[in-house]
């Protein structure tokens, strides 16, 4: 184990590494939030999340008009027989998961102020394991947000259209209308909060954050965001996942007071949405993700705004 260092770190940078191992370098209580985005699949943490991995998965799949493009294998989308191994499995996959969360998350939490929040995004499917690894490193759940994307092609069975095509008409007849899924429409963003001091009022003298923004002019904000999508300053032909600018805005607006003395953190920075939505508001920002290309993108991002990120931090 690395010893912490405890000297304050330059804020507004882009570092290039494993978010577990980097955030070690982090003073005690020193960001104001954590709003992050994953992967939301342990095949494709680490080792498996490069671009050739995703290329030759996109490759394979190509044709396929019922795989989900960018998903892997593992995420239970992917197909494969379901026999006791694929079962098997999918549940190792997901205790790893659960077991990788929980090591990025201890030193989250550390490095978070009392009263901050943390906002992970992650699948319908999942989002109860990454709550689970939080908790056990020491997060208190406090929701879980709805991010109504709108979109959602149905892309599971037809059973019906399977059986008309292997020749079963009887087959397809009764099962007309009977599908192996739901339209996924939404995904999860679960809100955890790190321990407050005793109430909210010794917390805010600490901390300057624990509450939320919950009033500001347009009515009372729900746990069901709806109506954010994407706008034309989102980079989706860079990265897979990218989320939209607008939500990230709403997300950092929610939990942080506007004051140069808050600094964000994204662990998963990718190509750097949450820290350009947290320099834009004025807020400090620092992003963290392992590939060297997103790093890059997001810096570019960054310059674009006007905002010259560092390289490295200085510690
Ligand atoms: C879902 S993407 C985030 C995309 C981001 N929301 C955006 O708007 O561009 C997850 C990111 O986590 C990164 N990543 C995976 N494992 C990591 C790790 N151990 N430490 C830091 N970053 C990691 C990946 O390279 C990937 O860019």
């Amino acid at each position: 184990m690395e010893a912490i260092i405890n000297i304050l770190p330059e804020t507004d940078c882009i570092l290039e590494g494993d978010c577990r191992t980097l955030l070690r370098r982090f003073p005690t209580e020193h960001f104001s939030a954590c709003i992050t985005d994953p992967p939301y699949n342990y095949e494709f943490i680490g080792r498996t999340w490069n671009e050739d991995e995703i290329t030759r998965r996109l490759e394979r799949i190509q044709n396929s008009k019922t795989l989900v493009k960018n998903i892997p294998y593992g995420s239970g989308l992917a197909g494969g027989v379901r026999n006791e191994r694929w079962y098997a499995r999918n549940r190792e996959n997901i205790e790893q998961y659960q077991k990788w969360c929980k090591e990025w998350a201890d030193e989250l939490f550390r490095t978070l102020r009392p009263g901050a929040y943390v906002m992970v995004f992650n699948s319908t499917r999942t989002i109860a394991h990454v709550q689970v690894a939080l908790e056990d490193a020491g997060f208190y759940a406090r929701d879980i947000l709805v991010w109504r994307r709108h979109s959602g092609i149905p892309k599971g069975l037809n059973f019906s259209d399977k059986m008309g095509k292997l020749g079963d008409e009887k087959a397809a007849s009764r099962w007309t209308g009977w599908h192996s899924c739901l339209r996924n429409e939404w995904e999860a963003i679960c809100l955890l909060q790190k321990p407050l001091l005793n109430n909210y009022i010794e917390t805010i003298k600490k901390s300057d954050v624990g509450l939320l923004h919950a009033e500001d002019g347009f009515g009372f904000a729900s746990n069901i965001i709806d109506g954010i999508g994407r706008s034309l300053d989102d980079k989706t032909s860079e990265h897979c996942t990218v989320k939209p600018l607008d939500l990230m805005r709403y997300l950092i607006r929610l939990v942080v007071p506007q004051s140069h003395d808050h600094i964000v953190l994204d662990p998963f920075a990718g190509t750097g949405t949450t820290c350009v939505a947290a320099h834009e508001y004025g807020v400090g920002y620092v992003g963290i993700d392992i590939n060297q290309r997103y790093c890059e993108i997001a810096r570019e991002r960054l310059m674009v705004i006007g905002q010259v990120p560092t390289q490295k931090a200085l510690f």
